[in-house]
């Protein structure tokens, strides 16, 4: 019988023990995504989860056959989609909006160019904030980033918390919020431990609301297609990371869509990472799709 609740309601429950923060413990997001994206900023537990949850993925795709290799059903490669997004989206703000300030909420352990490489590439006067809580992505961006170069600030504090953060000192006084501000959050509102869509829209209803017109939110989010063919292989991919990490929330576009409240999507809307802006080859392996992302920009009032 078709199971007619929403995936986003189906979560399992949140994980029974409080992570350790500075724990290798327990797995966390930050380390768990860099593991996945070839980094090695993670411990062995965030790569066990990795290793496990792959090997449970290759499982159900080699047997419905829905990739050509092994390696194409790997999670790394959705990692992978989600850092070409960002990469693009940042090329796309700095060269062709010319947007000259970034706030990133959760930039987590990047592998490689993040976001002031690329925009910085661009316009060297361009601003990057970078926001996480986790104390390793925050020492990491502190002493790679921050302490070389004048145009990034590095702030920890919590992402979902807005007004707080908004009303953070270096928040409010390193960026000009008068002017055009792109928010990230990419691959960190699905983070949420029990959001609803409501909530996390409200969230980001006050990020924008709180930037000038022409300021633009990145989001990009693990990405439930609504296709019964994929639907075990989703629930999968949910259930193991919800049980190691207690969290990794997957929606529909609908409710992807609604994260972007009082903005207009720039085209192609909220599409798989790779399609954007401009559909990739047909290339695209099905793990890459089930994580997608999208650009929205404050309009101005009415005249
Ligand atoms: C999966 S990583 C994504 C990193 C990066 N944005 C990207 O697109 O690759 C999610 C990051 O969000 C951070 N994060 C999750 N919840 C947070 C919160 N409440 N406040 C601040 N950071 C948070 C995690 O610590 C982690 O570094």
């Amino acid at each position: 019988m078709p199971n007619d609740t929403p995936r986003s309601a189906q979560r399992s429950s949140p994980a029974p023990i409080e992570l350790f923060k500075d724990g290798r413990s327990l797995p966390n997001a930050a380390r768990f995504w860099n593991a996945a994206g070839g980094g090695r900023d993670a411990f062995h537990i965030d790569r066990r989860l990795f290793y496990d949850l792959d090997a449970k993925v290759q499982d159900l795709i080699s047997r419905e056959r829905k990739a050509r290799t092994l390696s194409d059903a790997s999670f790394a490669a959705l990692v992978d989609a989600n850092r070409q997004f960002v990469h693009r989206a940042s090329a796309y703000l700095a060269g062709q909006l010319g947007i000259d300030q970034y706030i990133d909420l959760g930039v987590g352990l990047p592998v490689d160019d993040h976001i002031h490489r690329i925009v910085q590439s661009i316009n060297p006067d361009a601003k990057v904030l970078y926001v996480d809580n986790d104390p390793m992505a925050v020492r990491k961006a502190q002493g790679l980033f921050e302490s070389s170069n004048s145009h990034i600030r590095v702030v920890d504090a919590d992402i979902f918390a807005p007004k707080e953060l908004l009303h953070h000192e270096e928040v409010a006084s390193f960026l000009d919020w008068s002017r055009p501000v792109a928010i990230f959050a990419t691959a960190t509102l699905h983070e949420h431990p029990d959001g609803t869509t409501e909530q996390l829209a409200e969230i980001m209803r006050t990020y924008i609301d709180h930037a000038s017109p022409d300021s633009c939110t990145v989001i990009s989010h693990f990405f439930d297609p609504e296709l019964p063919d994929w639907n075990d292989a989703i629930q999968t991919i949910q259930n193991e990371l919800h049980s190691g990490l207690g969290r990794g929330t997957f929606r529909t576009r609908a409710e992807i869509e609604a994260l972007f409240p009082n903005q207009r999507l720039l085209a192609p809307g909220v599409v798989p990472c790779l399609h954007w802006p401009t559909s990739a080859d047909d290339q695209t392996i099905w793990i890459q799709t089930c994580i997608a992302g999208g650009v929205g920009q404050k309009c101005p009032p009415p005249i």
